[in-house]
């Protein structure tokens, strides 16, 4: 949850009495930008080290280096930048540490590396001590350049709620932002945090360069293989703009219908259970918290087909190809016939891949978290659902009326493999079809009871209570 830093109280008497002074133990390089940070913002620093004076030299000026147990009786908060291995030099020192806010920063080198947190074991090791956990995901090196755009944020928990309080206080003095994880249990996954590489990005990582090789692969079959083997021709340049600009759109409108498509089945399931309070399963539910993840990679394939589309009337075979049949038809006195159909047809599926392009960007534009913030839930559903649907609608447009008719003609075919943009309208029609049902009068009054609580098994109404994980609704980070 986050904290908004306006609406704080103010720092805690006793902390305010001890004239904003911080207790930092350890003078390694996250403990001195720590301190460093902190003197900026007007508190006053004291470290607490093994070796005092020599550590003086290398911390920030106007700071104080005294003992461990010296440095701690000066105040009531205390900064623990040391490694968790080296905790044990705590229990020498715990009456002094007694009743004082110990603040753990630390991580650890592996995912769940230890049976229990950090946190959790430094409040075992100084039980009189109250444990706060926070400071964790900030880098020390982000601190000291004051560069903290994407680690801004510090998630803080701990048993004791004043003590919180009061850690979540200098973290606004700091200019950070706090967020509240409840109770020292949360410290595990706080831990664990720092340590994720791209976790939600992963799968449609994974889905995207899968499909991106399967349809490079299709293309580069029926196209260069196919003319070289079939008609002994060579277009083998062809890999470097045409075959792109086939995959980029091909899987940037696979990967849209695979963004809407576990919406389809979630509607499907619980009409199907006649409840929502039952759990989707887990690869539903792993599908629909990556989706925006998966919209966001779509997204960036439709801009690559939108510049590469820019460069066509330039290419040398575009061109050569356009001279030689006005050429053709000088030579043979001839006019090819202005076909109204052709310009009808060319005009639409360019005009649905613009528009759709527009809402496309849109949706892109509202999940960043600066305009998610200042549209309402319902504001952000109506595009995320109702624009994102439409956007569906006139890219398929777009490659349907594109493609036109081809897919029916077995000459069109090659190796028995159909054109390759019809890849990319079999997962988007099937989203389409399966939603133009799901809104029809009574299926959507049916699946809107449900969502409303209603079940089918005891026709009871539960208003707009949520079993605790029945539905994971992405929110917008
Ligand atoms: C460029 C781009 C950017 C995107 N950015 C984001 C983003 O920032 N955040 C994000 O979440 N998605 C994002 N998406 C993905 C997508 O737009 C959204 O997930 C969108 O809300 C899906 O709409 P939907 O109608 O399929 O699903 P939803 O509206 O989520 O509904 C899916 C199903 O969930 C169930 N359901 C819905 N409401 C309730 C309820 N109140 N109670 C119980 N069950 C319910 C129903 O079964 C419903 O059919 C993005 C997509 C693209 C292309
Ligand atoms: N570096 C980062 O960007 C970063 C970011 C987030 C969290 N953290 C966490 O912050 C903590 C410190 O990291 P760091 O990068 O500053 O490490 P570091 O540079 O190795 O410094 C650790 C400090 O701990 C003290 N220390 C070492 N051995 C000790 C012992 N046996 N007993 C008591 N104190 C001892 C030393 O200070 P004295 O010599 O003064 O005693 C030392 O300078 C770690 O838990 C780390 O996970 C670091
Ligand atoms: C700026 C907006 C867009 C323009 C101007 C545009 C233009 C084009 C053009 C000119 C082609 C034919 C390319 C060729 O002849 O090889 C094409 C094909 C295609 N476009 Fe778009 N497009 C746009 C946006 C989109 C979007 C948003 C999508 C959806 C993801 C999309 C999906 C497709 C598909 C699937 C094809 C067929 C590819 C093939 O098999 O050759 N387009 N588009």
């Amino acid at each position: 949850m986050e904290t908004n830093c306006s609406n704080l109280m103010p720092l805690s008497s006793d902390f305010a009495e001890k004239e904003r002074s911080i207790c930092i133990f350890g003078t390694g390089d996250f403990g001195r930008s720590l301190g460093f940070k902190l003197l900026q913002c007007g508190f006053s620093v004291i470290y607490g080290s093994r070796n005092p004076n020599s550590a003086t030299l290398l911390l920030p000026k106007g700071v104080q280096a005294l003992s461990h147990t010296e440095a701690a009786e000066k105040s009531s908060v205390i900064l623990l930048a040391v490694h968790r291995d080296h905790y044990s030099f705590l229990t020498k020192i715990t009456d002094v540490l007694e009743g004082k806010i110990l603040v753990d920063v630390s991580n650890n080198l592996k995912i769940n590396q230890y049976s229990e947190s950090n946190a959790e074991y430094l409040a075992q090791t100084v039980p009189g001590a109250k444990v706060v956990k926070a400071f964790n995901t900030v880098s020390a090196w982000a601190l000291q350049t004051g560069t903290l755009d994407a680690s801004r944020q510090v998630f803080v928990c701990s048993d004791d709620r004043e003590a919180k309080g009061t850690v979540i206080d200098i973290v606004c003095a700091m200019g950070l932002s706090p967020q509240d994880q409840g109770s020292l249990v949360a410290a595990k996954d706080i831990e664990n945090y720092p340590l994720q590489l791209f976790p939600m990005w992963r799968l449609p990582m994974y889905v995207c360069a899968g499909l991106t090789v399967f349809v490079f692969l299709y293309c580069f079959l029926t196209d260069v293989i196919y003319s070289a083997v079939k008609e002994g021709k060579d277009i083998s340049f062809r890999i470097s703009i045409s075959i792109p600009n086939k995959v980029f759109p091909i899987v940037s409108l696979l990967l849209l219908g695979l963004t809407y498509l576990p919406g389809v089945i979630a509607a499907i399931l619980q009409l199907y259970r006649g409840t929502k309070y039952r759990r989707f399963p887990d690869w539903l539910d792993r599908w629909m918290l990556c989706r925006k993840q998966l919209g966001l990679v779509a997204l960036s394939y439709a801009f690559l087909h939108a510049i590469y589309t820019l460069v066509i009337p330039i290419r040398y075979y575009v061109r050569y190809r356009t001279s030689n049949s006005i050429i053709t038809q000088i030579r043979n006195n001839d006019t090819s016939a202005f076909v109204n159909m052709y310009a009808w047809r060319t005009d639409s599926y360019i005009a649905m891949g613009i528009l759709g392009f527009f809402f496309y960007v849109l949706l892109g534009i509202t999940s960043l978290p600066s305009v998610s913030n200042a549209i309402n839930w319902r504001e952000f559903r109506f595009v995320q659902s109702k624009l994102g649907y439409l956007t569906l609608l006139l890219c398929t447009g777009h490659a349907l009326i594109f493609g036109w008719d081809r897919f029916m003609y077995f000459s069109r075919f090659r190796w028995y493999l159909p054109p390759a943009y019809t890849l990319s309208l079999v997962v988007p029609c099937i989203v389409l079809i399966l939603k133009l049902i799901l809104i029809t009068p009574c299926i959507d009054k049916r699946i809107t009871q449900i969502r409303q609580g209603w079940e089918k098994s005891s026709k009871v109404q539960t208003g707009t209570k949520f079993a605790n994980g029945d539905f994971t609704m992405e929110c917008n980070i």
